[in-house]
């Protein structure tokens, strides 16, 4: 079964990986917040023969993400592939930050994966899946201005390694892609100060194709980890 369930669709990487898993024949879960935003992509998507399923969804809401989960199951099955796309990044030294934005960076990057796995891996376990968590550069450097994201994504590549060892006996797979810049919105935030080069970052359909290529590796093989950087570097 090719149902793909795709956090963060609206924008970025998440929705350019909805319109490639859409022309390689998968069916789709996307899941935001932005509920207009996700019909829009659903309308534009009818050219493909997906079926795409929405889920409004806030994952800095702790609470919430299991009725949207529990939505997921009843409504349309569970999927076979999982991609936890969502996040955000919050600029601020680390001593003087609000526990808010701490705590909210936290839930969003790296909670609501810990939530979704725990809610979907026992449902996926009878037929297998695999896991694709999205995580940065960041998780292997130190930026000043960025240490909840570094700190976040550096747990999450963390959480995907000990999932991944566990889960090897019920045929659930786990990676991490790890990404340098990507051009997308995130870039345009409020939260962050950036003056740097996007015509030297990666696209999206770079990187959405790339999740693609894991997506469709034989289920005897697992790409672990895949590191994908701009050429030029970072920035
Ligand atoms: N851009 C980069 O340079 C870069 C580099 C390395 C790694 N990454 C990682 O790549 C992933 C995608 O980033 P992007 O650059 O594509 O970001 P983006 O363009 O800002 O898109 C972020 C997506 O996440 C969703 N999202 C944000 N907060 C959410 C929440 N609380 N609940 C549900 N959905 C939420 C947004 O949808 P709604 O607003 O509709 O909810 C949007 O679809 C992130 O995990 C990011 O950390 C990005």
């Amino acid at each position: 079964m090719k149902l793909v369930l795709i956090t963060g669709a609206t924008k970025g990487i998440g929705r350019s990986t909805a319109f490639d898993f859409a022309n390689a024949g998968w069916d789709l879960i996307l899941l935001a917040r932005d509920l207009k935003l996700l019909e829009t992509i659903k309308s534009e998507l009818s050219t493909t023969k997906s079926k795409v399923y929405l889920i409004k969804c806030d994952l800095s809401d702790s609470k919430t993400i299991d009725d949207c989960l529990s939505e997921v199951i009843t409504e349309i099955g569970c999927p076979s592939v999982v991609i936890n796309n969502a996040g955000f990044a919050y600029n601020g030294d680390l001593v003087g930050m609000p526990l808010i934005n701490w705590e909210t960076i936290m839930q969003v990057n790296l909670t609501s994966v810990f939530q979704i796995c725990s809610f979907l891996v026992p449902y996926m376990r009878q037929k297998g899946g695999l896991i694709i968590n999205v995580s940065s550069h960041a998780a292997n450097n130190s930026f000043p201005q960025w240490g909840a994201y570094c700190v976040s994504k550096a747990a999450l590549a963390s959480f995907t390694r000990c999932l991944r060892e566990e889960e090897r006996k019920n045929s659930i797979r786990a990676c991490t892609i790890t990404l340098g810049s990507v051009n997308t919105p995130l870039w345009e935030s409020e939260f962050i100060n950036s003056d740097f080069n996007k015509d030297a970052m990666l696209s999206s359909s770079q990187v959405s194709k790339t999740i693609l290529y894991i997506a469709e590796q034989p289920r005897s093989q697992i790409i672990e980890d895949l590191v994908l950087m701009p050429s030029a570097g970072a920035f």
